[in-house]
């Protein structure tokens, strides 16, 4: 794991845009797994702004959604996939023929998520998933006690994810209690994934899930089992790691290790 450490919310979000900007660069069908919660918000609008500033395109890539509440129609003002055109879809040049969200108001949730796992497998797998962290330690719905083997279902939320949630409704009683979730399996099998957190309060989750045991309590946890993850991080999110000063250190001299290499 890469732990990148920023003084503030805007110089994380600039890092990871830049970061999932540079692997679009590399690859111009890139396949991208998306995340939604406040904290993605400002990379998504430094990734407009890179494709407004410096033409970043777009027009080739797929994307996957990791998650949407059972129940919201796909243009509810609350549902995930809203948000997703509010603040990203609508502002690049993306071919909604690519997009994929799951739909929280169809009728089979368990045919559609069998069917979200194939079209993932068609395009030949996501190559960078974006991820933030619940306040439980959740990466996308998958809550606590979820398998490190789930796919793509539906998952009861936690009481916990339904509290943080209930912001975005008028009353707790509109908040949905099941949501369509990629599983911890699914979200292992991308070939990168970049977290990123923000805030004191999220500080002894990010703690706990770089530093802390692989437990399916905390399903984040299940990430340190993955090859290829770079967390990207504010310095409050990061205030209750231990060993910062190691991670800052990888962090500037990374370019150390290519000369290592072969010694
Ligand atoms: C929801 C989403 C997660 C997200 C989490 C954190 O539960 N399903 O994918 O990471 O919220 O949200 P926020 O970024 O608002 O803290």
């Amino acid at each position: 794991m890469e732990i990148i450490v920023t003084p503030n919310y805007e110089e994380m979000s600039k890092t990871s845009a830049k970061i999932i900007a540079n692997e679009i660069r590399r690859k111009h069908d890139l396949v991208l797994g998306l995340a939604t919660g406040d904290t993605p918000v400002g990379t998504y609008e430094e990734l407009v702004k890179i494709h407004k500033e410096e033409g970043l395109d777009f027009s080739k890539i797929s994307s996957f959604n990791l998650d949407e509440y059972v129940g919201l129609a796909p243009l509810h003002k609350n549902s995930y996939n809203y948000f997703m055109h509010d603040n990203f879809f609508k502002h690049i040049n993306i071919n909604m023929a690519n997009v994929y969200v799951p739909q929280g108001n169809t009728n089979d949730p368990e045919e559609f998520s069998r069917w979200y796992e194939l079209q993932i497998k068609r395009v030949g797998g996501i190559d960078l998933q974006i991820l933030g962290i619940g306040g439980d330690g959740h990466i996308a719905f998958n809550e606590p006690g979820s398998s490190f083997a789930s796919r793509t279902r539906v998952k009861a939320l936690y009481k916990q994810t339904i509290e943080d949630n209930s912001r975005f409704f008028s009353s707790m009683e509109e908040v949905p209690r099941f949501a369509i979730t990629m599983g911890i399996g699914t979200i292992l099998e991308a070939r990168k994934i970049l977290l990123i957190a923000n805030g004191k309060k999220k500080a002894d989750v990010v703690a706990s899930f770089i530093e802390g045991p692989v437990t399916s309590q905390i399903t984040a946890t299940a990430l340190q089992l993955h090859t290829h993850v770079t967390v990207v991080l504010d310095q409050d999110a990061a205030s209750k790691l231990t060993r910062t000063e190691y991670y800052n250190w990888v962090r500037d001299n990374k370019h150390m290790v290519h000369k290592s290499v072969g010694r």
